[in-house]
Order: C-alpha cells, then structure tokens, then sequence
C-alpha cells in the first residue's frame, strides 16, 4: 500500500473536439458551451473540479474554442452594464466562472483522440497526478465521486478510474475494464482495459466514465501508445499498460464503482434527457415544467390548445 501524503491539484479538461453529433449548432459554438438549462455544460465539469479541491484547471483546446475561452475570462461591457442597473444577481452570475479557477489552456493543433490530448498536459501538469474530467459527462453535485477518486490514489497510488454498471449491449460505447474486489466496498482493482469492446467479447459490464485520477507516469506510457480504436491514440489503451504493470513506478489501476446520478451530454437524445432532468429539479422552474410535462403526456404528446399554453398558466390543469 502506497500511502501519499501529496495534494491534487490540477485538472485536465480536454475539450478539442469538433462537436460534430450537434451540428449544425456547433459550427461556431464548441459543443462544451451548449447550456444545460442556462448554463454551459463546461461550467458544471469545472465547478464539480474546483469542488474536489483542483482550482488549477487546464483546457485542452483547439480551433473554434475561442467562446469558450471568452465564458471563463471577464466580460468587462457587461458586467459595466448590470452594475449601472444595479442587477446584482445577474452580474453575480456574469462573473461567477471568471472567479472559478485559475485556468490554463493548451491547444491540441491535430484531433488524434483522447490519449494524445491528455499528452497536451504533460509540460503544464510535469510530475504530479492529476485528474481527468470529460465534459460529456456530467455528474450531479450530490453524489460527487472525485473525492473518493482522491483517496484511492492517496491509499494506492497509481491511477483510478471511475466505473458505472451499464447494461451489456451498451459497454460497447465505453471502455471496458475487467475487475476483481479489494476489501473496500465499491473500489475494485482493475487488471485490464479495452476500449469499447464488442458487448459479446467485453471482459465485464463495467464501463469507464469521464473522471480519471491520473499518475504522471502516464505521460510516458502515452507517449509510446500507438494509435487503437478509430485510429487513435486512446486513454484506455495507456491504463491497460499501468493496469497490468502494477510493480512498474506509477503503474496500477484502481476502479471506485459510481452509483449516483450521471447526466451524459455527448448526444442529442442524452442530452436533452440531461436537460429535462435537471430542469425538473430547478427550484424556479421546475414545477411548471413537470406540470406541462404531466400534461403532454396525458395528451400522449398531441397538441392541444391546453398543453400549448401551459406554461404560461401554471397549475391550471
Ligand atoms: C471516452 C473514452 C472511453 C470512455 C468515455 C466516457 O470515449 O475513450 O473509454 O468510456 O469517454 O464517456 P468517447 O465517449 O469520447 O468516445
């Protein structure tokens, strides 16, 4: 047992892709900058780091990423603008994800998958763990999973993944991690990876979901992967390397199994699942919401006039 006394600091979001699944919305936006209600998607991944204690977050960025860029820098004539009408609340909100984190960007330049833009760190993050977080997966504040990520890697070292259940005819859209139990409940040793294996093939039904704590170590192990699935250099394919090293300097892989609510943003389908489900639970506007909903579903989503205006005459159904 490794036990380290070291803080982790630092979070790596990458963030270069094209976005092509919501075209044609992303063809000047980044996907990362699509409001999940009203705020950006990449907002809640770097709160949710910031939350865990890593305020030291570096974008993996690429071509067309600059309103991204813009949403985390100060917005100067606006925030002018709110505070001469005294709408404190919202300049409050203006200036909330400037105030967030110290935030680095690096750019990618080529698209060649995720391991290669991890690799995009190394000289930022140089020989301290670090954690990984994808923007497509959200995961609810509530059930937050990257403290006990943290703490695998302090009692462990090495690397951590984070694993979710998911039915057999989906691992396929994931990578796949074969496991065997330690004696804490819900961390599990991992001993191999494949990325997205076919369901028939795929070692276990535990699929890897975007939070990674990372060993620096694997810069090093990137740096010699060759190009896997899709023709790219994939993540996965590198902590199969530390998963079945555990004796190399940073190798072995541990798994904390994840059980709360994760709102994936990476489709359209799942997305506005996401949507729906977190606007239900708003405060202001969730009880209008359910009731418009309770109503197009009890017109079995034809319209009529009622469910048309809804919204406008909350409770009079
Ligand atoms: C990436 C990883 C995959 C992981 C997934 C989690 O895939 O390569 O191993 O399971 O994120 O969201 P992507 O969804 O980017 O294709």
């Amino acid at each position: 047992m490794v036990s380290t006394t070291e803080q982790v600091t630092k979070a790596v979001v990458p963030a270069a892709g094209l976005g092509t699944r919501f075209l044609p919305a992303t063809k000047a936006t980044p996907k990362e900058m699509l409001p999940v209600v009203d705020t950006p998607a990449i907002q809640f991944v770097v709160e949710e780091a910031v939350a865990a204690g890593l305020d030291d977050v570096l974008f993996i960025t690429g071509r067309n990423k600059r309103n991204l860029e813009d949403h985390f820098d100060r917005a100067y004539e606006l925030e002018q603008t709110l505070a001469a009408k005294g709408d404190l609340e919202r300049l409050a909100l203006v200036e909330e994800a400037t105030k967030l984190a110290r935030i680095h960007y690096v750019r990618q330049g080529e698209p060649l998958g995720l391991g290669h833009a991890v690799l995009m760190a190394e000289q930022h993050v140089a020989h301290e763990p670090f954690a990984v977080l994808l923007g497509d997966d959200l995961i609810d504040a509530r059930d937050a999973v990257l403290p006990a990520m943290l703490d695998v890697r302090a009692r462990y070292g090495g690397s951590v993944v984070c694993l979710m259940e998911v039915p057999r005819e989906r691992i396929g859209l994931y990578g796949c991690a074969a496991v065997s139990a330690t004696d804490v409940d819900d961390v599990v040793r991992v001993h191999d990876l494949v990325e997205k294996p076919d369901p028939a093939e795929a070692p276990s039904t535990f699929a890897v979901i975007g939070r990674y704590v990372l060993d620096p170590s694997v810069f090093e192990v990137l740096a010699a992967t060759p190009p896997g699935r899709g023709g790219e250099i994939q993540l996965t394919d590198a902590l199969r390397t530390l998963a079945a090293e555990p004796d190399r300097p940073g190798g072995g892989v541990h798994g904390v199994i994840f059980r709360g609510r994760r709102y994936d943003t990476g489709d359209k389908l799942s997305y506005l699942q996401a949507v729906v489900r977190l606007a239900v639970e708003r405060d202001d506007l969730g009880p209008e919401l359910r009731e418009w909903l309770r109503e197009l579903v009890a017109a079995d989503f034809t319209w009529s006039p009622e469910v048309n205006d809804a919204a406008a005459t909350p409770g009079s159904a």
